[in-house]
């Protein structure tokens, strides 16, 4: 079995995550662009675990290496649990997250907070030569403010409480967010996988 993974993500932040809690495999990991892989991916899938498949198939067409990809997203479940996979594309890709967070705050204008519950979701998908697909998928709980608060992060993490820490995930540093993170669950459910599966 090859001891490499190639992670089908060109996001430099994702793949210093990947890189901490995989790397005790001791297996050599590269993003799709360290490995020279340059695949042309349409995301039309309903689902997140369908878009990391959809991610993971096309790297895995270019190599024969064990190919990881992953999907993820913020659900409301006021609003029907949106933006779910849509989430970089909610309100348009070139929006700001500033006015893509103060969108769904007016739209929640009002609303209690027990209504207010959310959860970010990742979908952690594996192509092993030989072997079905895998994937699996992460979740941390949560609800939307009622105003963005914290530094930290990127995207919906200013408006995103932690049930249980009332703080957003922007006030986390990044080592406290990955502990519990939903791309930190998924990933280390997947190196269980890997582990038994490899
Ligand atoms: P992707 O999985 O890289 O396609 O990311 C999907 C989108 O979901 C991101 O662009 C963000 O809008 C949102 N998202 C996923 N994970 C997080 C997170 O940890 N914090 C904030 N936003 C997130």
């Amino acid at each position: 079995m090859n001891r490499k993974i190639i992670f089908a993500t060109g996001n430099k932040n994702k793949m210093i995550e990947i890189r901490q809690i995989l790397g005790d495999l001791g297996w050599e990991i590269q993003s799709m662009k360290e490995a020279g892989i340059d695949a042309d991916i349409i995301e039309d899938g309903t689902t997140f675990e369908e878009n990391a498949l959809i991610k993971a198939k096309a790297v895995a067409a270019c190599c024969d290496d064990i190919v990881l990809a992953d999907d993820s997203g913020l659900e409301i479940d006021y609003l029907n649990k949106e933006p779910g996979i849509y989430s970089s594309r909610y309100a348009g890709e070139d929006t700001s997250y500033e006015i893509k967070n103060q969108m769904l705050l007016d739209r929640l204008q009002g609303v209690p907070r027990e209504k207010r519950t959310a959860r970010f979701v990742c979908a952690v998908a594996a192509v092993i030569p030989g072997q079905e697909p895998v994937v699996v998928r992460g979740t941390i709980e949560g609800y939307i403010g009622d105003k963005p608060a914290g530094e930290n992060g990127f995207g919906y993490d200013p408006i995103f409480y932690v049930e249980d820490l009332n703080c957003s995930t922007a006030e986390l540093s990044p080592e406290e967010k990955n502990a519990r993170s939903h791309r930190g669950n998924a990933l280390r459910m997947m190196r269980e996988k890997i582990k038994n599966l490899c």
